[in-house]
């Protein structure tokens, strides 16, 4: 069955949709179609949280509120959801909680972020856990920036709006919210426009390759949080669109060895079953972009993208994680580490998609390290990130993978480095120097607007040693901000 429009619930309404640029923004929509210019455009590149807007959805049988950047969401994502924007907080005269204690707490100036934080804290106010913890204020702000007010005020505020119970009119008809949006939720294949340009969302696996195979030249997406900034910043003119969000690949599988992650698992929903293979996984995730980046952003779209300084490929590879690809009927694997062939380049014909990420768990007398190292502590790309994954028999390395992102033309290993650790004296420090100044052999970062290629190369020198340093238990001076793996020790 096929579909011929997207169709989302807003306003209390379903909309229906069936002509659009597949280019076109849930942003664009708003502001330019619907008029609704409460939600605002500062970036356009999905930093600044101006446009945050949120989409609410139906999983698992609860409703999720997620945050999403309208400037580089596509319009055909909303699918399936209900579009929620600062137009639809304040009822019959009433300000919503968040609103109240932003106002009261002196939460705004110039207010042109503040629809945006007030969405971002909104979605917070529906979230589980303690909602007045700060550290988890800070993150679900971290995609928001105020250039005015200052943080202090505005988290003092989300902690007010949030000490009590999640009373409002958007949870007092949540069940209605769910069924409204089961019957939107009816397995048929999308697909708006023609066969010169389109936006196709697959219902399926099956569909997916089909539609793939026939329209080699189209452009996938996952979240958009790439491909959303060439449309608004690259201005290219994409023809093709099909969105793999509804294809089935969002399945999270666990052995007692590995963990599969489809293509299309969202960073947010990846991050707990990664954090369980190493608490350092897990604080690298919750520094990947913002919540809004990690809510629409892909598995998938991380490692499809080939970026030299994407966060999951280097750990992926130390952990000697492997892809699996398919076209048409035709499904392949392969180590991960061989998927990048050159700059922007990589194992992938045309017509083949992402399938799943197979990630192996750490074997027992195992150790894992990652660092990302990066200008800004939130919501900023990586200059380099290494990633350590070192096996010990007795009091020696038996085993050792390391890898680096932002070193190179692609995420790879360090395997002169390695070379030198395999067989070394655990607490030999000489034996960590000597692997440290083999990190020349296998990179010749570039210089760029990060930082220099000098500066890569000592950051990820040092990096080798602090890893080691830390495996062995040698007391060091304490450099991480958060010290997760204590973090994780006191939450057991
Ligand atoms: C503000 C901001 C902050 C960011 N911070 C970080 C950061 O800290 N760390 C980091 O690593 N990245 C960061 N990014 C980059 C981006 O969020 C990630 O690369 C993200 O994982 C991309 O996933 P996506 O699903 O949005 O990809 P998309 O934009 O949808 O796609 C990216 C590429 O992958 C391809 N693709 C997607 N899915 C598939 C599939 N299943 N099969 C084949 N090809 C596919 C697309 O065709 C495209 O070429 C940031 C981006 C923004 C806007
Ligand atoms: S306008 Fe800045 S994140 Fe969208
Ligand atoms: S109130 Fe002016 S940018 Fe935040």
């Amino acid at each position: 069955m096929t579909r011929e429009c997207i169709q989302f619930r807003r306003k209390d309404r379903t909309v229906r949709l069936d002509r659009f640029s597949p280019l076109s923004t849930v942003l664009d929509w708003l502001r330019l179609e619907e008029r609704s210019t409460g939600t605002k455009e500062g970036c356009a590149e999905g930093d600044c949280g101006a446009c945050t807007v949120v989409i609410a959805r139906e999983h698992e049988g609860r409703l999720i509120y997620e945050v999403v950047n309208a400037c580089i969401a596509t319009l055909g994502q909303l699918d399936g959801g209900e579009l929620i924007t600062v137009e639809d907080l304040a009822h019959e005269g009433e300000l919503h909680p968040v609103q109240t204690a932003m106002a009261a707490g002196h939460g705004s100036q110039c207010g042109f972020c503040t629809p945006g934080i007030v969405m971002s804290l909104f979605a917070h106010f529906h979230s589980d856990g303690d909602r007045t913890d700060r550290a988890k204020i800070n993150d679900a702000l971290a995609g928001n920036l105020c250039r005015c007010t200052g943080y202090r005020s505005i988290v003092d505020a989300a902690r007010e709006a949030c000490a009590g119970h999640v009373t409002d009119r958007f949870a007092a008809r949540e069940a209605e919210t769910r069924a409204e949006l089961q019957q939107l939720n009816d397995g048929a294949d999308i697909f708006v426009g023609n066969i010169e340009r389109f936006f196709a969302a697959p219902a399926s696996e099956a569909s997916l390759a089909l539609i793939y195979e026939r329209h080699p030249d189209a452009r996938i997406i996952g979240g958009a949080t790439d491909v959303g900034l060439w449309i608004t910043k690259k201005l290219l003119t994409l023809d093709k669109i099909i969105h793999v969000g509804r294809a089935g690949l969002d399945a999270i599988e666990e052995t007692p060895d590995a963990l599969s992650i489809g293509a299309s698992v969202t960073l947010e929903r990846a991050t707990a079953p990664l954090a369980s293979i190493d608490p350092d996984i897990g604080e690298i995730l919750r520094r990947f972009g913002s919540v809004q980046v990690r809510t629409a952003g892909t598995v998938g779209g991380s490692i499809a993208n080939a970026s030299p300084i994407g966060d999951l490929a280097p750990l992926f590879i130390a952990l000697g994680g492997s892809i699996e690809l398919r076209k048409g009927e035709r499904m392949r694997t392969l180590p991960l580490e061989q998927f990048f062939i050159g700059y922007g380049k990589q194992d992938r014909e045309p017509g083949e998609f992402v399938r799943r990420l197979i990630v192996p768990k750490l074997p027992p007398a195992t150790f894992f390290r990652a660092f990302k190292i990066s200008k800004r502590f939130d919501e900023d790309i990586t200059t380099t990130l290494g990633a350590f994954r070192i096996g010990i028999e007795g009091d020696r390395i038996a085993s050792a993978r390391v890898a680096f992102g932002g070193m190179a033309a692609t995420p790879k290993r360090a395997l002169a480095v390695e070379r030198v650790l395999v067989g070394a004296l655990l607490h030999d420090v000489g034996a960590w120097r000597d692997a440290a100044e083999r990190v020349g052999d296998d990179f010749t970062p570039l210089t760029d607007m990060r930082a220099s290629a000098e500066y890569r190369l000592r950051v990820a020198r040092n990096l080798v040693t602090k890893a080691l340093a830390e495996i062995a238990g040698i007391s060091s001076p304490v450099t991480r901000i958060l010290d997760s793996r204590q973090a994780a020790h006191v939450a057991d």
